[in-house]
Formats: structure tokens, sequence, C-alpha cells
């Protein structure tokens, strides 16, 4: 089968279409022909050596699959051949940059027909990140309280302002350049950080601030005196939140199959929008653009790779 890899390097300019094996199929593996593929940031930080590990070579990232059962192992009796399918694996395995992926039978949900393969890759990650952000027990989102969402349209922000205003509140999102955006989303205030000093403009106004770019530390002071503060990415200094009896927490997200069919049923309902800055091919060339794209950090919504 083709597939894109990166070598050790990990730049972006080493990815290089390759004929690989085919994964094999166990008993409880679905062989899932890729029709899309979302990127996460945490695919950079994979192939950079942040992480801590890399996949085994050759290196297929791609955690967040969405395609058509090609193959199923004998234990797998809930799904056949041409199924439409999504899967959120984990971030060590990847496997989506692939025209198959081997995914285990327990993490493979079916598309709702009328949600595309590209809509439903872009869930993933950033949706269940999102998510567990708003719903996070001790810190979970009440009615009538203000969010202030740092990021607001980033691949996790998107989902952030929509699961937020689900909850019932007021939600003040960041941006740079997408305000129109923000607000089709929900939000209530936009904020252009690079025009305004939100730390200060909007100093005391958030019950809770949810940082999904790692600048948590210098928004802080959005928060009320015994608010609270949570972030997927670079932690949130506790000193300074103890100054002010703020609770601060860092997200890991979790793979959570129950969720990830309740974003699929609202998509299809049109309670949730997918929001995606960009779909490229799933081709050497088009892995570089889109990767390109990611580590700009400017993307508005999510960055989709699609099979041709
Ligand atoms: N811990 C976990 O389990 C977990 C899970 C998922 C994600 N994460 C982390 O969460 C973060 C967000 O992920 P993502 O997928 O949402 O990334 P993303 O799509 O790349 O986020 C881009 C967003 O960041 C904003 N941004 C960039 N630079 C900024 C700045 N200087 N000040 C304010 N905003 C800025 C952008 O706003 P504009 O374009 O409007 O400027 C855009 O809204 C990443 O660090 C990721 O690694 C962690």
């Amino acid at each position: 089968m083709k597939a894109i890899v990166v070598n050790e390097s990990g730049n972006i300019e080493d990815f290089k279409e390759i004929e690989a094996d085919k994964p094999e199929v166990n008993a409880d593996v679905i062989l899932i022909e890729v029709r899309a593929v979302a990127i996460n940031p945490v695919d950079s930080a994979i192939r950079e050596g942040r992480m801590g590990f890399k996949l085994e070579s050759p290196m297929i990232l791609g955690t967040d699959i969405s395609g058509v059962v090609a193959e199923t192992g004998e234990n797998v009796t809930d799904f056949s051949v041409g199924d439409e399918v999504f899967t959120s694996y984990k971030v060590n395995r990847g496997g989506g940059l692939a025209e198959y992926a081997a995914i285990p039978q327990k993490y493979v949900l079916k598309k709702p027909e009328k949600v595309s393969f590209e809509e439903i890759a872009a869930l993933g990650i950033a949706a269940l990140t999102a998510y567990q952000l708003v719903n996070k027990e001790s810190y979970q989102v009440q009615e009538g309280e203000t969010v202030f969402a740092q990021g607001g349209s980033g691949g996790v922000g998107t989902y952030t302002v929509q699961f937020a205003k689900q909850n019932g509140a007021h939600v003040i999102a960041t941006t740079s350049r997408n305000e129109e955006l923000l607000q089709s989303l929900g939000a209530d205030e936009v904020v252009n950080y690079k025009k305004e000093d939100a730390a200060k403009v909007y100093a005391n106004k958030a019950d809770m601030l949810i940082d999904t770019v790692g600048r948590g530390t210098e928004t802080l002071p959005v928060v009320v005196e015994g608010g609270r503060a949570l972030t997927p990415a670079a932690p949130i200094s506790e000193d300074k939140a103890v100054e002010r009896n703020i609770t601060v927490d860092r997200l890991v997200y979790q793979i959570n199959t129950d969720q990830l069919n309740k974003f699929a049923n609202q998509v299809e309902r049109g309670d949730l929008k997918v929001v995606i800055d960009e779909v490229f091919p799933l081709t050497q060339e088009g892995v570089q653009q889109a990767y390109q794209l990611s580590v700009s950090g400017h993307a508005a919504g999510k960055i989709v790779l699609k099979a041709e």
C-alpha cells in the first residue's frame, strides 16, 4: 500500500510517499481504507521527538481517521466490509497517512450517513479535548458562567466555544483574524488579541479561563478571584494562581468512544459545527503543505487530508 512516512529527522520536507506493507488484520482488528485524516499538533510533537517517543519505523502519523471497512478480523461481528467508519486511536500508534489503517474494533465507530468523511475525521482529538476541558470534574462550565476561551479559532478552540455555549455559558473568545467565524460559532464577545491586551481589558471578567494556546499564565488576570483555569497546552503557573485563589490544572485528553459518538450525532443534527480550514490531498505534497499550515499555529479550525 501507499503510505506517507517521515524518517528519523522528523522534518516536514522529509515526508515521503513509499510502498509499505499493508497492516496485518488480527482477530479483533478492522482494516480501514482511509478516506480522510485530520492533523493535530501532537503529530508534529511526535515527529520532532518532543513527546519522548517516536512511532515504529516507517513512521506513519495520523490518529483521527475515517474511511471504509476493507477487511475484518475473525472476532469482528458488528462491522462488515463496506461500512463507513471513523476512529480516534492512540497517538503513539498513528497509521492514518496511508491507504489502509488497522484499528482494534473497540475504537471503531460507524459514521452517520449525512456527515462527510472529512468532517468526521476532524472531530477526534480536538473535539474530545474541548469537551473534556468544558466538562472536567470540578471545573465543569455551569449555566450563566463566563468562560474566556483563549485560542477560540483553533482546532480545540472552535469546539471549546461551542461546548461552553452548550453548557449555557457567556463565551468570550480570542483570535487574531477570525472574528466572524467565532461569532458564527456562538461566541458572545470576540477579542482580537493583536489589537487588545485581553488580560487588561477583560480583567476579572471570567469565571473560567480555558487556554488552548499555552499562554494561560499571562491571561490569568481575566479570571475572577476564586475562579478556575484549565489548559491542554503549556501549564499555567500555580504560584500566580494561588495569589488569587484560582484553581488551575492541565488536561490530558482521553479517548472516549461514547463522546465521539455523541459528537457525530450532534454534527448530523446540525448541533455541532465542524470548522475545517483547508482540505489537502493525501499525497506527499499535500501532507507537507498540511503540516506547514499546522505548525504556523494559525489554522482556523481543523486541517484535513483527503484520499484521492
Ligand atoms: N494535552 C492534551 O491532551 C492536548 C490535546 C489536544 C491539543 N493539545 C494542545 O492544545 C493546543 C491547541 O491545539 P489545537 O489543535 O487547537 O491547535 P491549533 O489548531 O494549531 O490552534 C491554533 C490557535 O492558536 C491561536 N494562537 C496562535 N498563536 C497565538 C498567540 N500568540 N496568542 C493567542 N492565540 C494564538 C490561533 O489564533 P489565530 O490564528 O486567530 O491567531 C488559533 O486559534 C496545542 O498546544 C496542542 O498541542 C493538548
